[in-house]
């Protein structure tokens, strides 16, 4: 059993795990031989869930050095942020706002988490000066690369032109990804989800890469975009796109609206197969952080949303737990 606890601990597995595998093998009774199932289940389950990767998109309303320079707020997009390896924030307003909110994320004494965070952000896209939105993405220094960024030139297709990125990380199976945000125009919801496409074909020639999500507050539901719009999105209306976050989803906090705003869709049978199944999904933070709502909404109406990508280091992980499972079943 000894055997057993200090192998978890080699792999890395957290002390709390190996109390409870120590604490197992107690009520087990030490000189029990056998295998204790309920233990190896534990670690095959922190293996899976430890080592996945988290991408996010959150339309943080009018992002401001304002905004940031309120305590409370910061502390909440601190903890939204902090959960994800990369995090797409829009309605950025300005630059001062993000280097608070990396300043925070970054300060030793009062860490959210090991990891150092570092942004890549477009310039101000818009056609008023009193709107004018930064795209920026949020994102852990110690697990992403960005290998390549590029701003969808045609200013007339998009009122914020999406600002693609190339990411490239080892601790994912896919490798590497190009993730292309998109704040909607609401008003041309339906046009400019269904331009993604050519954004889609130019990306993708650029960067010889298929691998491509799509993600942000597309206003793809609602009064923007109805069922009878969908046969003129050419994201839609291609079965190659999966939209991971479905139209019954409610992305918003008010209780004035219920709709499925903010989207995430891949492309191409690969990188689907990356994701991890059924992790696609809103994220309520104001349940998770127990926010009154008054406190959630003067962040933001919107929830985040996010979605987990499996890891290159999985088949590795599980390989050895596997054998010695084996190992003992066979010392019986
Ligand atoms: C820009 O996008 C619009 C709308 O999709 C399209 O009609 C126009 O031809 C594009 N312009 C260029 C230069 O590609
Ligand atoms: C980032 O790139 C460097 C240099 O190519 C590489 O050594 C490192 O492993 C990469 N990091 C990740 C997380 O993929
Ligand atoms: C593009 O990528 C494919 C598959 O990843 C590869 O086989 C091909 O050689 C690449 N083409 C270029 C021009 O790099
Ligand atoms: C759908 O998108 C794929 C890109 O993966 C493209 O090759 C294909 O031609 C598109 N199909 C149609 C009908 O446009």
């Amino acid at each position: 059993m000894t055997f057993t606890c200090s192998f978890a601990a080699v792999f890395h597995f957290s002390c709390l795990n190996y109390v409870l595998c120590l604490l197992h093998s107690r009520t087990m009774g030490s000189s029990s031989p056998r295998l204790p199932p309920f233990s190896f289940f534990i670690l095959l389950l922190e293996v899976v869930t430890a080592s996945e990767f988290t991408i996010c998109a959150y339309n943080a309303e009018r992002f401001d050095e304002a905004k940031a320079s309120d305590f409370r707020l910061l502390h909440t997009v601190n903890r939204i942020v902090s959960r994800c390896d990369i995090c797409l924030l829009q309605d950025v307003v300005d630059s001062k706002a993000i280097e608070t909110l990396l300043e925070s994320l970054n300060r030793e004494s009062d860490r959210y988490d090991s990891y150092g965070y570092q942004s890549v952000s477009s310039e101000s896209l818009g056609n008023s000066p009193d709107d004018m939105q930064k795209y920026v993405f949020i994102y852990r220094e110690q697990n992403v690369n960005v290998t390549g960024k590029h701003q969808y030139q045609n200013k007339t297709a998009f009122l914020r032109a999406p600002f693609a990125v190339q990411f490239q990380s080892e601790k994912t199976a896919i490798g590497s990804f190009v993730l292309v945000p998109l704040h909607s125009d609401a008003l041309q919801a339906v046009q400019e989800i269904d331009r993604l496409y050519d954004v889609f074909e130019e990306v993708t020639e650029k960067w010889n890469n298929t691998n491509v999500m799509f993600l942000g507050d597309f206003h793809a539901s609602c009064a923007y975009v109805t069922r009878a719009d969908k046969k003129n999105i050419r994201l839609i209306t291609n079965s190659s796109f999966s939209w991971l976050i479905g139209d019954k989803v409610d992305t918003t906090i008010s209780s004035d609206t219920n709709c499925a705003f903010d989207r995430i869709v891949v492309h191409g049978e690969p990188f689907l197969k990356t994701i991890s199944p059924f992790s696609a999904k809103v994220f309520n933070y104001m349940k998770d952080f127990k926010l009154p709502k008054r406190e959630a909404l003067q962040v933001s109406n919107h929830l985040p949303v996010e979605v987990r990508l499996k890891s290159s280091a999985l088949l590795l992980q599980a390989t050895p737990l596997l054998i010695l499972a084996q190992s003992f079943l066979s010392a019986l």
